[in-house]
């Protein structure tokens, strides 16, 4: 039986909003769309949620409101075996994204933070819980400093470190010496390495930390080590019904099986069937596999 890896991810929780719709309208335009469902999700939820369902011990170190959205969070957390010591109640409403999944399963989103932005630094359950983890994972839907101040402290204890740069944003250069595993998209990495070809952006990120997977979409990742390529996986062609979620499923995954004591392209592999399984099914948390649907599939 495989070893359960300790996983901490300091993220957001949100709930989609998620309207299923035949395009997107032009400015001044209504249109009728054709479904409505809310999803538990944000980048944090969801990554958390990806690594408990492949074998990951998972806790989750996010912020919610006192509402019918952070309850209803709550129970999808612990649905999933998500430790939720670290999980803290805030004044303002629980984050909440807007999502228009287009045909083709292409997503548009827009978040409004609320709870997500409210706490400005770590805890004393915060610390300990990336303390006792093999792996932190953190994006960018929480305040940079706070970020940035996970990362440190991860680095100080020993506790490995996965970043997913999304929403892209302006980042402090110190803050690189924190991650071992950046998990950028292609647009991602180019924007943040103010470059236009894809593969330059990957190799200029890796000269700044450990490791990069940059993700490609149905082209699957490469990886980019100390400036050179190192890897490149192929991604497994599937008839996609929504996008959303896909990234951060291969992050939570990729991360359990990292925690779990497999190699990195073995990791890989399974990162990439389990984003492969999400993409087939509709919304975030609610499109993401078990462990042995991954298996089945390798
Ligand atoms: O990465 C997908 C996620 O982005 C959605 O679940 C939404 O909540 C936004 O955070």
């Amino acid at each position: 039986m495989d070893r359960r890896g300790r996983i901490t991810v300091l993220g957001s929780a949100n709930m989609d909003l998620v309207v299923r719709q035949p395009r997107l309208p032009k400015p001044g335009e209504t249109m009728f769309g054709s479904h409505f469902s809310t999803v538990p999700g944000g980048k944090g939820l969801n990554q958390a949620v990806a690594a408990a369902r492949a074998g990951g011990a998972v806790t989750f170190a996010g912020a919610i409101g006192d509402d019918a959205f952070g309850t209803e969070l709550r129970i999808q957390m612990e649905a999933d075996g998500i430790a939720v010591s670290t999980l803290r109640v805030t004044d303002a409403p629980t984050g909440t994204a807007h999502i228009s999944v287009v045909d083709g399963g292409e997503n548009s989103i827009v978040v409004v933070s609320g709870a997500n932005a409210a706490i400005p630094e770590l805890d004393d359950n915060d610390r300990g819980a990336i303390a006792d983890s093999d792996w932190l994972l953190v994006q960018f839907e929480r305040p940079q400093p706070l970020v940035a101040e996970a990362l440190r402290h991860a680095r100080s204890v020993g506790t490995k470190t996965m970043l997913t740069p999304a929403p892209v944003q302006p980042v402090d250069e110190e803050l690189w010496s924190f991650v071992d595993v950046l998990v950028p998209n292609e647009h991602e990495a180019c924007e943040l390495a103010g470059l236009d070809d894809e593969q330059d952006a990957a190799v200029w990120l890796s000269e700044r930390v450990g490791t990069v997977v940059m993700t490609r979409g149905s082209r699957g990742a490469l990886v980019c080590r100390e400036g050179a390529v190192v890897v490149e996986v192929a991604a497994r062609k599937v008839d996609a019904v929504d996008t959303t979620g896909a990234g951060d499923t291969f992050v939570g995954v990729l991360a359990a099986r990292l925690a779990a004591g497999d190699e990195l392209e073995t990791a890989l592999h399974a990162a990439t069937a389990g984003a492969a399984i999400s993409v087939t099914r509709a919304g975030a948390t609610s499109s993401m596999p078990v462990w042995s649907e991954i298996a089945a599939t390798l």
